[in-house]
């Protein structure tokens, strides 16, 4: 996988960020698809990087029908596995109209056979190929939530480590977010993304309303500094916790949401997850 497709502007804070990042920005082009009305209120050119105006999809316009296609490939690669694929109008009525699809891509001739078949593309298609996508939709209070982080990174080899961290980082100053909203699983990988970018309000630590109940409702706080930081490189560090909470325990879970809902009280998840012995930890802080 050779291409180089863009170049990251001299004077940029991305100049900051790790190699490794760098690296993915200049094998990618960003793309987003939303509803036109949307794009006045989106930054399409986070820190100098440019959407190329290609790539800039209208939700509505029926000449797309072969991108909507392979975003639903995209999610499938990625959510298939973990039990949560979407169907297309979900990703119509609750992300590309309210909100928007910010993501990278590349060509077809970047990409092994092997992941060419697992997209289903054929030899006619010459079009971007999505290799990450983070959803996210305005909420009425002038808020945000979280709706989908995709990346199938690990098909492509370990040039594209970092993907999905870079992907929400992006998409976050693409929708000019400050306080965002999420739902995400105790067990998920994806805390390493989010704890990586800020603190993590427990709004939820048990949720019935999802299709899985042991899923975390939380509220996070953005800056810009915050973002680029994230992507030095270095794994961002608790300093100081009340109690490490082990994702297994679901008693423990249970009980943090009773305390929530019935106490009021305040919880924040304060530091990527640690794994040792065969358990995965997450720091936590009573407020
Ligand atoms: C979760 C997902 C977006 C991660 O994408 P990715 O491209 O693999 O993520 P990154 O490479 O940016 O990894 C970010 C960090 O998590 C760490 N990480 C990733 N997978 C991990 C795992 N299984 N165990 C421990 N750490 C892991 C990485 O090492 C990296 O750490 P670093 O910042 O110290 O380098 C991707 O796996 C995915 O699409 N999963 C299915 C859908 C999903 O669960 N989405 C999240 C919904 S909330």
């Amino acid at each position: 996988m050779n291409t180089n497709y863009s170049q990251i502007k001299s004077n940029s804070d991305l100049n900051k960020i790790a190699p490794k990042y760098k690296k993915i920005l200049e094998k990618t082009k960003p793309y987003i698809l939303t509803y036109s009305g949307n794009l006045p209120h989106y930054n399409l050119s986070p820190w100098g990087h440019d959407t190329p105006k290609e790539n800039i999809f209208s939700c509505i316009d029926a000449r797309h029908a072969r991108f909507f296609d392979l975003l639903q490939s995209l999610d499938q690669l990625s959510f298939g596995p973990v039990g949560m694929p979407m169907d297309k109008w979900v990703f119509f009525d609750c992300g590309e109209m309210p909100g928007g699809v910010y993501g990278f891509g590349v060509h077809a001739w970047d990409l092994s056979k092997e992941v060419q078949e697992k997209y289903k593309i054929d030899d006619s298609y010459k079009g971007l190929i999505p290799i990450s996508m983070y959803i996210a939709i305005p909420m009425a209070n002038g808020d945000w939530f979280g709706h989908n982080l995709s990346s199938v990174s690990t098909l492509l080899g370990d040039d594209f480590k970092g993907l999905g961290l870079l992907t929400k980082a992006m998409g976050i100053k693409v929708y000019n977010i400050k306080n965002l909203y999420g739902a995400t699983q105790w067990e998920s990988k994806s805390l390493n993304i989010h704890l990586q970018l800020s603190d993590m309000e427990l709004r939820s630590a048990y949720t019935p309303a999802h299709s899985f109940n042991k899923t975390i409702t939380y509220k996070s706080f953005y800056s810009d500094q915050g973002l680029i930081n994230s992507l030095s490189g270095d794994a961002r560090k608790a300093k100081s916790w009340d109690m490490l909470v082990d994702v297994m325990d679901d008693d423990f879970i249970i009980d943090l949401q009773n305390k929530i809902e019935f106490k009021g009280e305040r919880y924040l998840l304060v530091g990527r997850p640690e794994y040792r012995d065969n358990k995965v930890l997450l720091p936590i802080k009573k407020l």
